[in-house]
């Protein structure tokens, strides 16, 4: 079986984030979704809190399976069974970070591949961490989140 495996804090997930799982769930057999600790991030809702989120927003795709986890990427792709990995790029600019994270990733555990997608353009300004800022002060985040999860993304970070 052909797995691959989606990492992110995903706090909240977007429509940036959506657009690319859907696609990359096309790749493989089954998509696993990793919920994450990032500890440049202070998340704003528990890692459970975050993958109930993306579990109502991906309720439609049977081949899509949500998991948190507080471990490394390398350990938890161990733990999962997945040699593949994949990321969004919205721009030039992230792609110096997710080269070094996929070569870091790829030097601990040589047998890992990483994807880097290129997000679609349309949504490529969103992210997670300006809609968190614009629900915290009750703006109208209907454009960047999915219309599933809309309500209680807009409950859980006002
Ligand atoms: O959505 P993000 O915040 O860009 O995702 C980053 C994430 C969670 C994938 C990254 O911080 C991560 O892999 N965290 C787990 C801990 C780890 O393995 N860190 C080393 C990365 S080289």
């Amino acid at each position: 079986m052909h797995r691959i495996l989606f990492p992110g804090s995903f706090d909240p997930l977007t429509v940036g984030h959506f657009d690319l799982l859907e696609r990359a769930s096309r790749l493989c057999d089954e998509l696993i979704v990793a919920v994450l600790h990032n500890p440049k991030k202070q998340g704003a809702l528990s890692p459970e809190g975050r993958a109930a989120l993306v579990e109502t927003a991906a309720d439609s795709l049977p081949s899509v399976r949500v998991i948190t986890s507080d471990a490394l990427l390398v350990e938890v792709a161990k733990q999962q069974q997945v040699r593949v990995i994949v990321r969004g790029l919205r721009a030039a600019e992230d792609a110096a970070v997710e080269i070094q994270m996929a070569q870091l990733n790829r030097s601990l555990e040589p047998g890992l591949e990483i994807l880097l997608l290129a997000t679609a353009p349309q949504y490529a300004y969103i992210s997670a961490s300006f809609v968190r800022e614009i629900a915290s002060k009750g703006g109208d985040i209907s454009a960047f989140v999915p219309a599933s999860i809309l309500a209680a993304v807009q409950s859980a970070y006002a």
